[in-house]
């Protein structure tokens, strides 16, 4: 029994592409608008082989779109304005040649132009063949899309139009409903709840033109802030120095020193979610120097130990967020510190992170990592090695589902 949801306030955008499963696209849309949302539809060239503009239009109430450059549309609505306009974009079917072009950042007509545009979660429903299901280019251009954080439903397999049988067939209009108002609603839930995540190294100053630093990147951080702003979660990003970019929609707070961080840190408390990435600088300067030091036979510089932010935070009751999750580099022992720091620094996770191989770990847009639960029925789980935009996705995951 399908269970009524009140949508009213959610936008969605439907991709419908040139395949024999367009016709269950409509019973997609009709499920949508039964629950009141509000929806605008973009058909392919081929999909109005299989679809009228003037069906969907009459089951969704809503705008359909057929060309990239229709002066009327671009008038109401541009092609921007259309991927903003949506909290979820939907493709389905999902025929291999469109998966093919999103896969390539093709941007040759309004349904690619959109999405290439579009800052939204995007869900493919794969529908084809069963043999070009298999094909290893689809299998490659699926995990591409996926590395960009498109999330894919189904297919099923089963009896196919085409005669054959096999995996392939899009998966039923109420099992992608389910999916994408689950996700729909978190992100209303999540809008409530606050994540801080700190990401980056720090620059500890010896003088005003040199500091001791490391090598982290501060991508896996970013794409973790990334992550949690797209479900929804109200997001702080506390960053080192990176070269990194972010959506402008994240509250971004630029530091460079640990103290700073810590600071930083603080000021942004209370939240409900605690992210430790940075690789913060154990040390700083004993005394950092006011001018520039000149060149001399030797050198000595005196560090002391920096405030651990994570240490600092997980144990002070009054402002420790409800998940604390801290990260492990490590070069040799993976298992045995991440574990120790799971415990010592009061954690609720440790993400145990291999930063010796040049392959994944600082630097790398890769990673592997193995999750650390302090609830012993969880103990731990290991995300293998994909792009770290995949495994801030796969801890998020973890997350909504920890939080809701
Ligand atoms: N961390 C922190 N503040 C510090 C040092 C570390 O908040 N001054 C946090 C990191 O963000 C990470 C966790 O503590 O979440 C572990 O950091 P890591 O560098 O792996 O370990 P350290 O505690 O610095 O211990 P060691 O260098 O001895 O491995």
């Amino acid at each position: 029994m399908h269970k009524m949801k009140n949508l009213a306030d959610k936008k969605i955008l439907f991709i419908i592409c040139g395949g024999v499963a367009a016709y269950k696209s409509l019973e997609l849309i009709r499920l949508f608008r039964k629950n009141k949302a509000s929806i605008r539809t973009i058909l392919t060239s081929s999909a109005k082989k299989f679809v009228t503009p003037l069906s969907i239009t009459s089951l969704s109430q809503g705008k359909v779109y057929e060309d990239l450059f229709n002066i009327e549309n671009e008038l109401e609505m541009d092609h921007i304005a259309l991927s903003r306009w949506a909290d979820v974009i939907i493709v389905a079917p999902a025929t291999a040649n469109t998966i093919s072009k999103l896969a390539s950042g093709n941007a040759e007509d309004l349904a690619s132009t959109v999405i290439l545009a579009s800052n939204k979660q995007v869900y493919l429903a794969p529908a084809m063949n069963v043999r070009m299901w298999e094909h290893q280019s689809t299998k490659d251009n699926l995990k591409t899309l996926k590395n960009y954080g498109y999330k894919v439903i189904g297919p099923t397999t089963g009896d196919m139009a085409c005669g054959e049988y096999g995996e392939g067939k899009m998966s039923e209009p109420i099992e992608i409903f389910n999916e994408i108002q689950n996700f729909v609603e978190n992100r209303k839930e999540n809008k409530k709840i606050k994540a801080l995540v700190t990401a980056g190294p720090t620059n500890e100053y010896i003088d005003p033109v040199r500091f001791i630093s490391n090598k982290s990147s501060g991508k896996q951080g970013y794409e973790i802030a990334k992550s949690l702003h797209k479900r929804g979660f109200d997001t702080t990003l506390i960053s080192g120095p990176t070269n990194l970019d972010i959506d402008q929609e994240i509250k971004l707070i630029k530091v460079e020193t640990a103290d700073e961080m810590f600071k930083a840190t603080q000021k942004n408390l209370p939240t409900d979610i605690a992210v430790f990435s940075a690789a913060v600088s154990d040390f700083k300067i004993d005394v950092k120097s006011k001018d520039k030091i000149k060149k001399k036979e030797r050198l000595n510089i005196k560090l002391e130990r920096n405030v651990d932010i994570l240490n600092y935070i997980s144990n002070h009751n009054s402002m420790r967020p409800k998940l604390v999750i801290g990260f492990a580099a490590e070069t040799k022992n993976l298992e045995s510190n991440a574990m120790k720091k799971l415990k010592n620094k009061n954690c609720d996770w440790i993400v145990a992170n291999d930063v010796s191989k040049e392959n994944i770990g600082f630097n790398s847009d890769y990673n592997e990592v193995t999750i650390h639960y302090n609830d012993l029925k969880k103990n731990k789980e290991t995300l293998s090695h994909k792009k770290k935009s995949e495994i801030s996705e796969e801890i998020v995951d973890r997350i909504v589902t920890h939080m809701n």
